[in-house]
């Protein structure tokens, strides 16, 4: 049996951050399954994106930085995050989406920063345009293990050296938001989905407005699936529900 579509009120954007190799990609597709499982709207979104910034910046990582100062490349990252808003992020906002974003703004805060640019800076110019996320995790992991990971999927890029990735490890470490959860991810990563698993339905019981939750009877498998590995319920929308779609502008004024 199919469950219904929860629809909330707005969406919601989760953001994933890390150095490379922390497991981003994984604990996404974990949440993916699990949220969709239980009846909500997901997208995938991934910074930088395919758009014509995003592979410039591809590009970047992939032959070097040769002659693009710094300054040139958080211009180019400022572009493609720009385009994303408006294309994908806050017309998913606007449908009632949860958005799963791997790499937002703290990516460049961080990866910039580490290239002496200003990172409070950084975050400043990119908040005038970028809704903040309700939920942000950042995958701490030592780079040297991270690069590991990576250098098991095949050549590393210009990005993944270590002395720089050290310098963005320390800047990610250092964040301090509302909104922040820091999660060990040198845990195993089952240890890693239930913690952030938790962390969600945590956040969805106090977004979906009016729900009601129902502890044991419904798990992120939809209800009474039988599956027991992560016994925390989902928070159910109550019988008025939570099903008007906002307009657009009360999203942006929202989430702005
Ligand atoms: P990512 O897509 O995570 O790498 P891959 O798909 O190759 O696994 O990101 C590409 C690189 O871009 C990564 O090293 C981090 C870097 N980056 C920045 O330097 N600044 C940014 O703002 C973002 C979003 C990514």
């Amino acid at each position: 049996m199919s469950l219904p579509h929860r629809r909330l009120c707005r969406g919601l954007l989760i953001v994933f951050e890390g150095v490379d190799g922390a497991g981003k990609t994984t604990q996404i597709r974990f949440l993916d399954q699990h949220l969709q499982r239980a009846g909500y709207d997901v997208v995938c979104l991934k910074e930088p994106t395919e758009g014509p910034w995003g592979q410039k910046l591809r590009q970047l990582a992939q032959h070097g930085r040769q002659h693009v100062s710094p300054a040139t490349e958080l211009e180019w990252f400022l572009q493609d995050r720009r385009e994303d808003v408006e294309q994908n992020i806050r017309p998913a906002l606007a449908r009632g989406q949860i958005v799963l974003l791997d790499r937002y703004y703290f990516s460049t805060m961080a990866y910039q920063g580490a290239l002496q640019l200003d990172a409070e800076e950084i975050r400043v110019r990119n908040e005038a345009f970028a809704p903040p996320p309700d939920l942000l995790f950042i995958l701490d992991i030592p780079p040297e293990r991270g690069l590991q990971r990576v250098r098991q999927r095949g050549a590393l890029s210009h990005f993944e050296r270590l002395d720089y990735l050290e310098r963005v490890a320390a800047i990610f470490a250092a964040m301090q938001f509302p909104y922040l959860k820091h999660i060990d991810a040198s845990q195993a990563p089952t240890t890693v989905q239930e913690r952030i698993w938790q962390e969600v339905v945590s956040l969805l019981v106090r977004k979906v407005e009016g729900n009601s939750v129902t502890a044991q009877e419904e798990g992120p498998y939809g209800p009474k699936s039988g599956h027991t590995d992560y016994p925390i319920s989902t928070p159910t929308p109550s019988r008025q529900g939570c099903l008007k779609t906002p307009s657009a502008d009360a999203v942006a004024e929202d989430t702005a």
